[in-house]
């Protein structure tokens, strides 16, 4: 038995701990209940994706018990207590390393423009911990409420809620990977993407007027960086005014997307919650109308100040509303707008200490939802609802192709329907250090498509950082270059050649490493598991990988050696079997760029990556490279996801998932399909299968291995390059 288990016996047993109701939910999942709960009081989870009832009573040995009690001021809260060794990470988006020891957040959606380290919530909720024991072995704790949660690290996981009773879940694994796919379960996992997402993306704050945009996608093509999407910041609205479009610089937004849909671009166009109080403008009449409003405490509309200037919001916790919001995406995505970007929605009010709506406003919820309710049980919730109608209604426009939705406020489960970025970061170097255990924490609570504005939003920034930015950055799940209004130009090229260069080389290293990123798209949409993982996945009982965050995983097979502060040498953990030939150098020719980051491939697996393009809508039958690094027995495999890119195709079959084995045999070395998934086939292209070999030296050999698949393809292991 675990000491946690003694530990929570002793502590039901002690003078004002509660005893709990436990009940099974799933494989390893247990909710637990306070006895004496208020039952009335616990409404349907949000960040569940669909109701989990009771399997029956919770295994008697199960080893994680949370003691629940009530804190002085009579607050509902539970404590966990772990063991020495246990490390701990998750609670969504947070400024800061890591690991989470130590640490006390709050879960509470903020506006929080140029945060800081020590910034104690951010724009994002996830009441969820993920504890590894010192052996390897992990659970997870999620506190299954919406209201404002204080998750304290400092000693135990101990978390304190503003609301009623809530039930907590704990899910119990052999590893942080089985936790996660857990969590999957429970929350669900993001919808596969459509590939031009995977590119990168140019935003600032604004692009403006069309003109710009046109000579901003033009800047991409002439200075060969690849690029797939151009964002449209509020600028383009008129004064503001949702679903509007400013006269005199956007008078033909239509032109606007045909001009960069002939070019290879996709376009992203900014919708707000907040809709401007004016009588006379269209969707204000029709909100008011429908009466859609949230309201204040007295019953009244309320009315809050943002962009615009005086606003009412949409209560997206009520099903007409989200409907009514859903269907004036149409007249909108009919312009050729190819995805949406959700912002302000935690909900952001200026004006107010606060920064949001007073905790007393009223909803006016669906009974699903748990009915009627304070804006304190909603506020989390705010934007994840406002992007599920978004998600549904840009669906809902365009049935045949897969929805793209940028939310920047979440709750734990909002993946489900958006992507999300961490807001108004700094452009200085703390932030660009910070930026890849936000990534990682974000997926490591369930969100695996993430990622920071790539050269800092609010200020300038060094023309070095930013170029040290656009390499890490090029390999996050979500790429996106932006920056705040008033700011210097930050297109890859507006820092001289130089820079110009590394960025050049970092987007061709992440346009060529699409086939692999598309593959673990594919698999964080079937099994949750993230896209970016920490570093200690590889080997999650060595303590000196606990900690480590400049170095992380793409996948399990690709590692990324980061420098994100000044220094170009600073040292990192490794993992043990890196200095016993457990990782080669992974060399696509960028290797002397000494602001790019290492890559090294895991011995043992085998990685496709595809060539240099401009965009990914260029070229349907790309030649392929297998990269195959063999590992000490001489053997490796490794998995191609491929599919339309778009579409709902493939959830009929309509993909190719290619399991590939390699293999030494005296002195040559055999490559074989070993089995394919699906029906899609991207027709007739190019293989060149790159051998890399223990003692450093590449060996190639070209052919198709899915003509005459039994045979496979043999490469020499004697012939250098
Ligand atoms: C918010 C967003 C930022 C955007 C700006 C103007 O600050 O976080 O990304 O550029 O609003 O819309």
């Amino acid at each position: 038995m675990r000491s946690t288990t003694a530990f929570a016996l002793l502590a039901i047993c002690s003078i004002g701990a509660l005893a709990q109701d436990a009940a099974s939910i799933a494989d390893g999942t247990v909710r637990f209940i306070a006895s004496d709960a208020k039952r009335t009081e616990i409404v349907p989870s949000m960040a569940l994706q669909r109701p989990f009832p009771s399997l029956g009573r919770a295994p008697a040995d199960f080893p994680v018990v949370p003691e629940f009690f009530e804190t002085d001021d009579d607050k509902e809260a539970f404590r966990i207590a772990i063991d020495p060794g246990t490390s701990l990470y998750g609670t969504g988006e947070v400024a800061g390393p890591l690991l989470r020891n130590g640490r006390v957040i709050e879960t509470w959606n903020l506006d929080a423009y140029g945060y800081g380290e020590d910034a104690t919530n951010l724009y994002k909720s996830h009441p969820w911990v993920l504890a590894v024991r010192e052996d390897g072995t992990a659970f997870g704790v999620l506190a299954d409420t919406t209201y404002r949660v204080r998750i304290d690290l400092t000693t135990d996981i101990e978390m304190v809620s503003d609301g009623p009773d809530f039930p907590v879940i704990v899910i119990d694994g052999d590893s942080p990977q089985q936790v996660l796919r857990r969590l999957a379960t429970l929350v669900g996992t993001i919808e596969m993407p459509p590939e031009w997402a995977l590119g990168y993306h140019q935003c600032r704050y604004s692009y403006y007027p069309d003109s710009r945009v046109r000579e901003i996608a033009d800047g991409f093509r002439e200075h060969e960086i690849p690029c797939d999407v151009i964002w449209m910041d509020i600028d383009y609205m008129d004064e503001f005014r949702v679903f509007t479009f400013d006269p005199e610089g956007f008078p033909h937004p239509a032109r606007t997307n045909d001009y960069l849909h002939a070019n290879g671009f996709h376009s992203i166009w900014m919708i707000d919650p907040g809709v401007r109080l004016d009588p006379g403008y269209s969707i204000y009449d029709a909100g008011e109308a429908i009466d859609a409003w949230v309201r204040n405490a007295a019953g009244e509309t309320y009315v809050g100040e943002v962009w615009p200037g005086e606003c009412v919001f949409p209560d997206y916790t009520n099903a007409a509303v989200r409907e009514w919001w859903a269907k004036l995406y149409a007249p909108f995505m009919a312009l050729g707008v190819d995805g949406v970007w959700n912002d302000m929605n935690e909900p952001a009010v200026f004006n107010v200490e606060s920064k949001t709506m007073p905790e007393d406003n009223l909803h006016r919820a669906d009974e699903a939802l748990g009915g009627p309710g304070p804006h304190a049980r909603f506020h989390n919730v705010y934007g994840m609802l406002m992007v599920q109608a978004t998600r549904e209604g840009i669906m809902a426009a365009n049935p045949d192709k897969r929805p793209f939705v940028l939310s920047r406020a979440g709750y734990i489960g909002s993946h489900r329907y958006a992507a999300t970025w961490s807001g108004d970061n700094t452009a200085d170097w703390a932030h660009l250090e910070m930026s890849t255990p936000m990534v990682l924490n974000m997926g490591l609570s369930g969100h695996p498509f993430t990622g920071p504005d790539i050269g800092g939003f609010v200020g300038n920034g060094t023309p070095e950082m930013f170029a040290r930015w656009m390499g890490i950055g090029a390999l996050y799940p979500f790429c996106r270059g932006h920056t705040g209004k008033g700011n210097i130009d930050k297109e890859p090229w507006a820092f001289g050649e130089d820079v110009g260069a590394t960025c050049r080389a970092a987007l061709e290293r992440r346009y060529r490493l699409l086939p692999y990123i598309y593959t673990l798209f594919r698999e964080a949409s079937q099994t949750g598991m993230p896209v970016v993982r920490p570093l200690f996945f590889h080997d999650p009982a060595d303590p000196a990988l606990r900690s480590e965050d400049g170095v992380y995983l793409l996948g399990a097979d690709l590692m990324v050696v980061t420098q994100p502060t000044p220094l170009r040498d600073r040292e990192h953990a490794m993992p043990k079997d890196f200095a016993t030939g457990g990782w080669r150098a992974f060399n696509l020719g960028d290797n002397e760029d000494p602001d790019l980051p290492r890559l090294f491939q895991r011995a043992g697996s085998i990685i496709a990556v595809g060539p240099v393009v401009q965009h990914t809508g260029e070229d349907t039958r790309k030649p392929m490279e297998l990269r195959v690094a063999l590992d000490a027995d001489g053997v490796a495999g490794g998995v191609l996801y491929e599919d339309a890119g778009d579409g709902w195709g493939y959830r009929e079959g309509e993909y190719r998932s290619s399991l590939f084995a390699a293999w030494r045999e005296g002195d040559e070395v055999r490559v074989r399909v070993v089995s394919t998934l699906g029906d899609y086939d991207p027709g007739p292209r190019r293989y060149t299968i790159r051998v890399l070999h223990s003692d450093g030296r590449e060996t190639t050999a070209q052919g198709d291995p899915f003509i005459g698949m039994s045979r496979g393809i043999t490469v020499p292991t004697g012939a250098t390059r």
